[in-house]
């Protein structure tokens, strides 16, 4: 699926330079779900390249998370890195779906409150709020196979607020032990 034009979003259509599709690191389980690309991202076409990424990247290989494929639940960028809207979220739902059942991983790894939010609306899952869902895994049925959903922080709210960034490694070291790295 990365082939496509989707013109479903206007004020994104103007926002985006390219749409940003999900990139497959080696073989994996791991499916990670961010929000929407930034300006480095939007540039390159690279999901999670830019100061968020470095952040995530840098965790993931202390704990030898190497083998992954990362998208966002929604592919353009918004102007001024604004929250992607519930309508914007909802016309990239099924793109989003599409990978999933492309991929089939069997673990989706969510990062803050938008992407959590979103995949736990896709599977019937309530959501509370960021901190509550944090470190914890949901294990549901799609399409006859176990998948756990574990959402954690946004990497980008680690940077000022270290109880979030904490609890960010923490779930990062979580996500290799359930990985069975
Ligand atoms: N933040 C995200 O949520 N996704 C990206 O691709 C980059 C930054």
């Amino acid at each position: 699926m990365d082939n496509f034009s989707c013109f479903k979003c206007p004020e994104l259509v103007r926002s985006r330079s390219q749409i940003v599709f999900g990139k497959k690191y080696n073989d994996y389980d791991i499916f990670i779900i961010g929000e929407a690309p930034g300006i480095n991202e939007d540039k390159l076409g690279i999901p999670f390249i830019g100061k968020s990424g470095k952040i995530l990247l840098d965790e993931l290989t202390k704990n030898n998370i190497l083998n992954y494929y990362i998208t966002n639940i929604v592919k353009c960028r918004p102007e001024k890195n604004r929250d992607p809207t519930f309508q914007e979220i909802s016309n990239c739902k099924p793109y989003l779906v599409a990978e999933i059942l492309t991929h089939n991983p069997k673990i989706l790894f969510t990062l803050g409150r938008k992407s959590t939010e979103a995949v736990y609306n896709l599977f019937g899952l309530k959501f509370d709020n960021i901190s509550v869902e944090s470190g914890k895994i949901n294990e549901i049925i799609f399409k006859n196979n176990k998948l756990l959903v574990f959402p954690t922080y946004h990497p980008a709210s680690t940077i000022f607020n270290k109880k979030f960034r904490a609890k960010f490694k923490e779930d990062i070291k979580k996500l290799s032990n359930i990985a069975g790295i």
